[in-house]
C-alpha cells in the first residue's frame, strides 16, 4: 500500500453508476480527472450510494457498478497511481454524512438546482435525494480532497461542500481542507444531440462504449441550424457537430473542416459523417481495452477491493479526528 503522502495534492471525484457513460462524462469529467491524476494523489470512486436515489433494482445497480469500473479503467485510469474504489466500500461516509447534516442549513439544500431538476424529471422527492449534497460533501471531506474535477452541473454541489466544511471547522475545529472545484471551461457543458446539456436523463447522449450503429444514428440526428449547403456557414461557435469534432479530431483536420464550413458548399451531413469516423477512431483503443478487461473480471474486482482498502485507511484517519472534534470520542 502506498503511504499517505500529506504533502501531495489530494484530488477526488466520483461518478454515479446510473447508466451508460457518454462523451459528456468523458470530456467533462473523466479526461480532466485522468490528467489531473498525474499531478497528485487521486481518489476516484463509483458513487453507488448516490445512485440509489435513481436506481431501485439491485441487479441493475450491481451491473452498473461493474460497467463504470470497466469503463473508467478502459478510458485509462491507472489503478497503480489512483485509488479507485466503490463508495459503499467506505461506509464511514454515511457516518460522516450524519455528522455533517448537523451543520448543514436546510435552505442550502432546498435551493439545490439538482434537487429541483430531479424532482421536475419525476424522481421521488425522498430524504435521500434531498440530502444528496451532504453525502457528496462527506465523500470529498473524508479523504480531505483539495481539488475536485467535475462538469459544470456539479458546481453548486461543490459550493455546498465548501460551505459545509467551513461550517464544521468553525463549529468544532479545523479538521477539513476546503475543497475546490476543477471545471474546464472548454468542456464544462457538452451539448447533447438535441442541443441541451448531454445527459443520461435527457436521452440525448452519445455513449462511449455504445453500439456503433446506434451511435451513427444519433450523430446523424444532431440538431443543426437550417443554413443551406452552399451558404458560407455563420455562428460556427454554436455548431454542435463541429464542437464535438474539435474534441475528437486532430487539430489540423478540425481547422480544415471549420474552414470548409466557413467557405460554403459544404453541408452538415458531411460534417456529421466526419464526426462519426473521428469518434470511432478516438475511442477505438478504449473499446479494445474494455474488451480485454471484460475477459478478466477478477482483476477488476481486485482493483476495487484494493482501492477500497486504501480509501478506508484514509477515511478512518479522518473519522478519528472528526469523532474527537465533535465529542463522540
Ligand atoms: P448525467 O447528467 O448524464 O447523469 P452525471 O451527473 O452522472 O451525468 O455526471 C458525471 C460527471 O460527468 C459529472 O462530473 C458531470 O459534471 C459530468 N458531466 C455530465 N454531463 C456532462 C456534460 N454534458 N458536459 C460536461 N460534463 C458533464
Ligand atoms: N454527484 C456527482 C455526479 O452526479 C457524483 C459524485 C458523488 C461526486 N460524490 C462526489 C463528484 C464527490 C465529485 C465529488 O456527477
Amino acid at each position: 500500500m502506498r503511504p499517505y503522502l500529506s504533502s501531495v495534492m489530494r484530488i477526488l471525484s466520483g461518478i454515479q453508476p446510473s447508466g451508460k457513460l457518454h462523451i459528456g462524462n468523458y470530456f467533462g469529467m473523466m479526461r480532466p480527472a485522468l490528467e489531473l491524476a498525474q499531478k497528485g494523489e487521486a481518489f476516484y470512486f463509483i458513487a453507488d450510494y448516490h445512485a440509489m436515489t435513481s436506481i431501485t433494482s439491485s441487479d441493475e445497480l450491481r451491473q452498473n457498478v461493474l460497467d463504470v469500473a470497466l469503463d473508467f479503467l478502459a478510458c485509462g485510469l491507472d489503478p497503480n497511481r489512483t485509488v479507485f474504489y466503490r463508495q459503499s466500500d467506505v461506509p464511514q461516509v454515511t457516518e460522516l454524512t450524519w455528522i455533517l447534516s448537523n451543520v448543514t442549513p436546510l435552505p442550502m439544500l432546498e435551493n439545490a438546482h439538482s434537487y429541483k431538476d430531479k424532482i421536475a424529471q419525476g424522481l421521488k422527492p425522498n430524504a435521500g435525494l434531498f440530502t444528496y449534497p451532504v453525502l457528496m460533501a462527506a465523500d470529498i471531506l473524508i479523504v480531505q480532497g483539495e481539488r475536485v474535477p467535475v462538469g459544470k452541473d456539479q458546481k453548486q454541489h461543490l459550493e455546498i461542500a465548501r460551505d459545509i466544511a467551513g461550517a464544521f471547522n468553525r463549529q468544532y475545529s479545523e479538521v477539513f481542507v476546503i475543497p475546490e472545484a476543477d471545471i474546464r471551461p472548454d468542456v464544462a457543458t457538452l451539448p447533447g444531440i438535441d442541443g441541451r446539456k448531454m445527459s443520461k436523463s435527457y436521452n440525448n447522449t452519445i455513449e462511449i462504449f455504445g453500439d456503433e450503429k446506434a451511435a451513427k444514428k444519433k450523430v446523424m440526428s444532431i440538431v443543426t441550424d437550417s443554413q443551406p449547403v452552399e451558404a458560407p456557414k455563420k455562428d460556427l461557435d454554436n455548431n454542435i457537430p463541429l464542437q464535438l469534432y474539435k474534441l475528437v479530431a486532430p487539430v489540423d483536420k478540425a481547422r480544415e473542416l471549420e474552414a470548409r464550413l466557413a467557405t460554403g458548399g459544404y453541408g452538415y451531413g458531411e460534417v456529421k459523417k466526419e464526426l462519426q469516423a473521428a469518434l470511432t477512431d478516438y475511442f477505438a483503443p478504449f473499446r479494445q481495452k474494455r474488451t480485454e478487461l471484460v475477459k478478466n473480471l477478477d482483476y477488476v474486482h481486485e482493483v476495487l477491493r484494493k482501492g477500497g482498502d486504501r480509501a478506508n485507511a484514509v477515511a478512518s484517519e479522518t473519522m478519528a479526528k472528526v469523532r474527537l472534534a465533535v465529542g463522540l470520542k
